[in-house]
Order: structure tokens, then sequence, then C-alpha cells
């Protein structure tokens, strides 16, 4: 049987098996998923160990390892190399291969399950962090009005936005993408993305609640059982609707699972039973 798993450190916590679990039921392909808790001084011979054996297809990548795995690969897809980072690893005639699904999760996650069409809007991205540089390409990709880059430090936001600007690689996007500073942010855009770890100690960015109006949709790339502190604000400030990231959890899964087998699962009859 195909092997696949999750590589982290932490991992135990990684929902990924019981997600691939769930996909590989319902499409009837038949694989294996578990977890892999990489050293943190072995990463990169614990992932060249594992594709030594044949019926070891793939890995998904975690929490530290994102960046080592994107130095690690012999080739790159497009939207891994625009994030600096690799979730999702296999091979292709024996070179390792390294994509990135996130983003591509959160822009399926906001269009397609809460119907939330980027086209033409203007989004603010909270955070510069990798959670953002992994989300920014599929974003520009899904044709805003405009995308603006905010973060505490700003210099941070100015460098992920000049990737995008005045590059050659990206000539449709350079007058498309912004970087503002916390404190320059007076309005109201239709999308807000909080790309930021602010959260995990319950803390929230300083920034104007003017930047949310009853019409604004807002998305917390982090999820957990209750509503994130940074939606509880959002709601509070008078936002028209707040989503988490468990959908952006499992829509990345479902493309990883596409790239691997060829198959795209049905994530809709999923996502509650998750929850
Ligand atoms: P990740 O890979 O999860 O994105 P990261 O690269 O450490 O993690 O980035 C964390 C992001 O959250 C950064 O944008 C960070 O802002 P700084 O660059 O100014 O550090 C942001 N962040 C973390 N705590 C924050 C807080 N309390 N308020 C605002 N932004 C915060």
């Amino acid at each position: 049987m195909d092997r696949y798993a999750v590589i982290g450190n932490p991992v135990s916590h990684s929902k990924s098996p019981l997600i691939h679990k769930a996909f590989s039921e319902q499409t009837g392909e038949r694989l294996s998923y578990e977890k892999i808790e990489g050293g943190l001084s072995s990463f990169e011979s614990d992932v060249r160990d594992f594709f030594t054996k044949p019926n070891n297809k793939g890995l998904n990548v975690t929490v530290p390892f994102k960046e080592r795995a994107y130095a690690l690969c012999d080739e790159l897809t497009p939207r891994a190399k625009a994030a600096e980072a690799v979730n999702t690893l296999y091979l292709n005639n024996g070179d390792l291969v390294g994509d990135n699904t996130d983003g591509r999760g959160l822009v399926v996650d906001l269009e397609q399950n809460y119907g939330v069409a980027l086209r033409d809007k203007r989004i603010l991205l909270i955070g510069a962090g990798g959670a953002s540089k992994g989300v920014m390409l599929p974003l520009l990709e899904a044709n805003p009005d405009r995308l603006v880059v905010t973060n505490r430090t700003l210099s941070k936001a100015e460098q992920l936005v000049g990737r995008y600007k005045g590059n050659p690689d990206f000539p449709e996007y350079g007058d498309k993408v912004f970087s503002e500073s916390f404190d320059a942010l007076d309005e109201a855009f239709d999308v807000v993305i909080n790309g930021t770890s602010a959260s995990l100690s319950g803390e929230l960015p300083k920034i104007s609640p003017a930047i949310f109006s009853d019409s604004t949709h807002v998305y917390d790339m982090m999820y957990g059982d209750q509503e994130t502190v940074f939606n509880r604000w959002a709601i509070r400030c008078g936002a028209k609707q707040t989503m988490d990231g468990l959908g952006m959890l499992i829509e990345q899964a479902a493309e990883a699972f596409r790239v691997w087998r060829n198959i795209m699962p049905d994530t809709k009859e999923y996502r509650s039973s998750l929850r």
C-alpha cells in the first residue's frame, strides 16, 4: 500500500492523518497516512530516509520545517518558490519535488466554501511572517483590486511586497500590492485576513477598527475550539462575517491529495464532521 505522512515537531496534535484517512475512504484510493516526528537536527536525513522506501510516496511538512523542506528540494513549483516554503513533497524520477498548497487552500476556502469572491476586492493581509508569505501569490492570482500587507514591523511588510513590485517574474501584480503601517490604516476593506501569530498569545494587532465595515469578510488563518481572539474583535467592531483557518487546513490537505493522487476529494461533507 502507498504510504504518506506528515512530518513536524511537535506533530502529535496534527489532524492531517484524520483528514487524509477520510479522503482515502471517500475516493477509494488505498493508502496509509501517519505522523512522523522529525528530529530538529535530523530533518533532512529523516526526509531522505523516508523516500528511500519504494512504497513511501509523499510527505506533508509542518512547523517548524517548511523552510528547511524548501531548501532541500531538487525542484519547486512556482507557488512553493513564491512562498519560499514547502508543505507537500513527492518524488519525480528520483528528484525531490516541493509544492505549497497552503495559499490555494485559503483561496478555495474563501471563494468556494464561503462564496467570498476575491476578484476586484480590496484585501488587507495582516502579518508578514511565513503564514502571510505562503498565501501572497494565490491571493494575487485571484485578481483582487488591491492587496495591502501590514505588519507590526513595517520593514517586513515592505520586504514581502517588494518581492512582487517591480519584479519581472510577477509583472501583472506590481500595481496591485502595497504595504502600510498599522498606524496608517484608517479605511475599511472588503476582506481582512489575519496571518499573524498574535492570537496564540491572546493578543490583538494594534490596528484601528476602521478596517472593518458591515460588509467586511474576516478570515483568521488560526483556528481553535472557539472563535479566535481576532475574530471576536472583528465581530465586536461590526464586521459582516468571520471565518477561521480550519477550512484552510482541510483544503490544503485536499490540494496535496490531488497533487499526489490526481483526484480531488470532496471536502464539503467532511467539514462539519471535523469541526
Ligand atoms: P508564522 O510563520 O506563523 O507566520 P512568524 O514568521 O514568526 O510566524 O510571523 C509571525 C507574524 O505575526 C509576524 O508578522 C509578527 O509581526 P512582527 O514581524 O512584527 O514580529 C506577527 N505578530 C506576532 N505577534 C504579534 C502581535 N502581538 N501583534 C501584532 N503582530 C504580531
